[in-house]
């Protein structure tokens, strides 16, 4: 038997590796349904000439999307870019009092600069617009996606994409990067209120719901582009860790973390954001590696087996966590499929350095311009001219934030008879964020972070307690923040506001050395019930937060007990549910039901816990005539480290 040359047994061991990649892929795209391609044949022809006017620089240009902080209009003209965003707290001049017209006006500005250096194709402007037009003061600021979860109106969801779509012409941008599709499976995880709920068909029911309603009428300068976002998995990551790692079958990555993606192309979603996470196949432990790097996903999912023409973009910086790649340099994320590059301040070398990869030969020319003809796809359905005034009112729909508050909230403890409040009541308010516009909109709300603002910052804005004085009068509605100056007994009902602190994305994870209870890392809140409860009056409480939290020591505390999400501006959504209509029409009660379980323990952040408080779909009407439930049970540990 002769000897296997090392030469002969490499090239078997490499066939075998090639074999099993490719089993391991096909396993992968057959997981998922197959969609037809649908393409229109003018403007593909539009497409192709386009493409064939531009040399690879121009091509290079319409796929590095910089940020505004770090790009001029002259810039774009001389580097022939296609596409600059705002993050969270990028205004035009660094001013976050920028008025609708100077958006505007910057936007205008580098328009003509684009299309001086690629004439006849536009440059499109991307931002965060997740809940209203929240980069822009002003704005309508609508409840954060978990809210909308509850309320599980998809007509209202839609509604909500056409006013968040109409304030973003308004300021002349043209693309939000929204909606997150994810469907979380740790509530520890900082981005569990840019999720609509752990039900992959609510998610997908829902995201179809807002991408139809931030497309209408994109054509007609009314619509913006919608992302479905992030590409896959993102809500997935073990123990809610921000842009970690997701253990998931190809099956689950399929039906579970799919289902959005599958109603927004159902939407004719245009544009896909890749995820920071990465994906390990649970069946046989393999490390699939980071999303901005997945070919299989990127492009033998989304591409080809769903037909998506529109065009991939990458997070922030996100091709610096691949291997090999560097936050200006990264030919294996092109080659796995990235369209467009978000490379907010290393533009300039990014640009250089993919221009040599494209002439050595490590990116096929056959892939920038896949990639360019995406993105000219995508430009080329895009109306150009805002169909909407650039007016602050344009970016405002009070009245539709206002139903979508009422509708979200879940009460998950009263005592009967107690709600709705009548309008005669004297009310006592407690509690900082009763009048703290930040924490009654979160994340994302002026500031990424959502913190660094007041009430000042939200002029279009009303607080609970503003809302509870305008529905009550002033003299029926006295508000001690830390309720040690008052007597609840002189009151017909306290109102106790419990807030988290804003925070967004890896800031607001929850760590592993920490756990679910609120008191925990708010426990002035604690204080703040154990001060007003017993004391001759009912407390009513809400509390603002973007996910579950073990609150059993709080509603111990508590007659009544609502989650209230992350509400934004529209604090009058609240005193609706709150208190009964001033016309005598029948009160509506309580709508929402929980888009996600709500722990029984401080450990039970899993999207599946078996015992919870309350289930998903769970929550109370107030119209109930039994009597609430007994004393929740507190651990003997009140501060357990969670078992990992
Ligand atoms: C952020 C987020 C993404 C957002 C992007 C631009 O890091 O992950 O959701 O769209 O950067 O702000």
């Amino acid at each position: 038997m002769p000897r296997a040359t090392p030469i002969l047994t490499g090239t078997l061991l490499l066939c075998v590796a090639t074999l099993a990649d490719a089993a391991g892929t096909d396993s992968i795209v057959q997981a998922w349904p197959t969609r037809p391609s649908v393409r229109d044949a003018a403007l593909e022809a539009r497409v192709e000439a386009a493409l064939k006017g531009l040399s690879l620089r121009q091509k290079i240009g319409q796929m590095t999307q910089p940020e505004i902080r770090a790009i001029t209009p002259d810039e774009v003209r001389d580097y022939a870019i296609g596409t600059v965003l705002n993050g969270g707290g990028g205004w035009p001049g660094q001013d976050r009092n920028a008025t609708p017209a100077r958006w505007r006006a910057l936007s205008e500005q580098f328009q003509a600069a684009a299309r001086q250096a690629t004439p006849g194709v536009p440059l499109l402007w991307g931002t965060d617009a997740v809940h209203g037009h929240n980069n822009v003061r002003g704005a309508t600021l609508f409840p954060h996606h978990i809210a909308l979860g509850a309320t599980r109106d998809a007509d209202l969801v839609r509604d909500i994409g056409r006013a968040t779509a109409s304030a973003v012409r308004a300021s002349g941008l043209h693309w939000t990067f929204a909606p997150t599709l994810a469907v979380v499976q740790d509530v520890r995880w900082g981005r569990t209120y840019e999720s609509f709920g752990a039900d992959p068909a609510l998610v997908r029911r829902l995201g179809q719901a807002e991408v139809e309603g931030l497309q209408d009428g994109l054509a007609q300068g009314r619509g913006v582009l919608a992302t479905a976002k992030h590409f896959i998995a993102d809500g997935g990551t073990r123990r809610g860790i921000d842009q970690g790692v997701s253990h998931a079958t190809a099956t689950e990555l399929a039906q579970v973390h799919g289902a959005g993606y599958l109603g927004a192309l159902d939407a004719g979603v245009q544009t896909v954001m890749a995820s920071f996470s990465s994906w390990t196949d649970s069946a046989g432990y393999v490390e699939h590696g980071k999303m901005h790097g997945n070919a299989a996903l990127l492009t033998g999912v989304l591409k080809d087996r769903l037909a998506f023409d529109g065009l991939v973009v990458s997070d922030w910086d996100g091709i610096a966590q691949l291997p090999g790649c560097t936050v200006d340099d990264c030919p294996a994320a092109i080659n796995a499929g990235i369209d467009i590059v978000m490379v907010p301040f290393h533009w300039k070398p990014f640009i250089a350095n993919t221009v040599k990869a494209v002439e050595q030969g490590r990116i096929p020319m056959a892939r920038i311009d896949d990639a360019v003809r995406r993105i000219l796809r995508v430009k080329f359905g895009v109306g150009m001219q805002p169909a909407v005034p650039a007016t602050v009112e344009a970016m405002q729909a009070p009245e539709l934030a206002r139903r979508a508050v009422r509708e979200s909230l879940v009460l998950l403890k009263n005592r009967p008879g107690l709600l709705p409040l009548r309008p005669t009541a004297r009310v006592l308010v407690v509690g900082a964020a009763a009048d703290s516009l930040p924490h009654q909109s979160g994340g994302w709300s002026l500031t990424w972070q959502g913190r660094d603002t007041t009430n000042a910052d939200f002029p279009q804005g009303t607080t609970l307690l503003a809302a509870l004085r305008q529905r009550l009068g002033g003299p029926q509605v006295a508000f001690d923040a830390d309720g040690s100056r008052s007597d609840p007994a002189r009151f017909d009902a306290v109102v106790a506001v419990l807030a988290e602190s804003p925070y967004a994305e890896g800031e607001g994870d929850i760590r592993i050395t920490d756990n679910l209870r609120h008191s925990r890392r708010q426990p002035q809140d604690l204080a703040l019930l154990q001060r007003v409860a017993g004391r001759g009056a009912p407390v009513v409480t809400l509390l603002y937060s973007g996910r579950p939290l073990y609150v059993n020591d709080l509603a111990n505390h508590s007659d009544a007990f609502i989650a209230a999400w992350l509400p934004g501006s529209e604090g009058a959504g609240l005193v609706d549910a709150l208190v009964a209509p001033a016309d005598g029409r029948p009160w509506p009660g309580f709508t929402g039901r929980l888009p996600f379980p709500w722990p029984a323990g401080p450990c039970q952040f899993s999207s599946h816990e078996a015992k919870p408080w309350w289930p998903v779909g769970g929550g109370l009407s107030g119209k109930e005539t039994q009597a609430g439930g007994k004393l929740l049970p507190e651990p003997a540990d009140p501060q357990p480290i969670c078992p990992l």
